[in-house]
């Protein structure tokens, strides 16, 4: 029976993957830790601590506290909030990732990190980007997470520590506010959408990134985590998608349910330039070859998905 430690797990992927991962296996073998306090009763099912995974220390406290076995680290600052706190993103997504590199080493725990579509850069081939390739990011986040799949590889084959990873696009879910992405106008376009008829993007309307919904993502985690060792070649930096789309795409999905929907744009230079920095689509091939990836969700539905979910969860009309 795993004992997972997940880090971060008030953020958009924690708070779903703390619940999903205590559904599985178990309230009392999930320890959700964050820096801050839960607002809600989301996560009060099972242990919870107050971690920053700037102290080490306290890190592998806690990992021997609840004999952990699994660590998933997710602790980070996200691609558009590093790029105006490159120091910051510096230090909380390199310092951070190294103490759970080093607590997983020093307790023989499993390990993940989630990489992304941002490890690659505007010399990467934007179309169908391989599993291998150029890699030359032009943002901090970017940079921190190149150095995170080199720096997993290496606890791996120097330590032995059973890393693993996946590089996400960008992730869409109602349950959790996203953190800072550069591709957090895929969800308030839905919110936005059912509460006032309109969204103003700051993305331009042609910009194409690869996007995935959080069950599948979910999915993804765990199925990588369960996967035979000696199957994964590129353990810790699978590319995963679901599908590669353009805000004009979503805003004409949309629009088939709400077809008052109104999208214009007002475009940010800072997220542009990061959307422009990340390829179109990227390939998934080998994630589903070596084990097994498939997600379920396409743009069609997914919308109707999320759209049914947000008017469920607020009252809109
Ligand atoms: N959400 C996406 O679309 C996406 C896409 C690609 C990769 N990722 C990666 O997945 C991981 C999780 O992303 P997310 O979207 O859930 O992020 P998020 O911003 O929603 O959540 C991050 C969490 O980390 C916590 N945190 C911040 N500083 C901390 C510290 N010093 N110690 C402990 N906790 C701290 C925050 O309180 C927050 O709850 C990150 O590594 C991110 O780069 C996310």
């Amino acid at each position: 029976m795993k004992r997972i430690l997940i880090t971060g797990a008030l953020g958009q992927i924690g708070s779903e993957l703390t619940m999903k991962c205590r559904e599985i296996y178990g309230e009392d073998q999930v320890i959700a830790t964050d820096i801050r306090q839960p607002k809600d009763e989301k996560l009060s099912n099972g242990p919870f601590e107050i971690l920053d995974v700037m102290d080490g220390n306290k890190f592998l406290e806690y990992v021997k506290k609840y004999r952990v076995d699994s660590i998933l680290h997710l602790a980070a600052l996200l691609s558009a909030t590093a790029e105006n706190h490159p120091l910051k993103a510096w230090k909380l997504n390199m310092d951070g990732l190294l103490n759970a590199l080093e607590t997983s080493r020093l307790v023989k725990a499993q390990f993940f990190t989630p990489s992304s579509i941002g490890a690659f850069g505007p010399s990467t081939p934007k179309n169908n980007t391989p599993q291998v390739t150029l890699q030359r990011p032009t943002t901090m986040y970017g940079i921190n997470k190149v150095a995170g799949e080199l720096l997993s590889d290496y606890y791996f084959y120097k330590y032995g520590v059973d890393t693993r990873g996946l590089r996400f696009p960008g992730l869409i879910s109602y349950l959790t506010p996203p953190g800072g992405g550069t591709t957090d106008y895929a969800i308030e376009i839905y919110e936005e959408a059912l509460k006032n008829g309109r969204y103003t993007c700051y993305l331009a309307k042609g910009t194409s990134l690869d996007m995935m919904y959080m069950p599948d993502a979910l999915a993804a985690i765990l199925d990588l985590m369960e996967a035979e060792s000696s199957k994964l070649k590129h353990r810790n930096s699978y590319n995963v998608t679901a599908m590669s789309v353009t805000p004009g795409d979503f805003a004409k999905e949309i629009q088939k349910h709400l077809p008052h929907f109104v999208m214009d744009y007002n475009v940010d230079p800072v997220r542009q330039r990061i959307a422009d920095s990340w390829p179109n689509s990227i390939d998934a091939a080998a994630a589903k070859s070596e084990w097994g990836f498939k997600p379920a969700y396409d743009l069609e539905n997914m919308t109707i998905d999320m759209l049914e979910k947000l008017t469920k969860q607020n009252s809109y009309f």
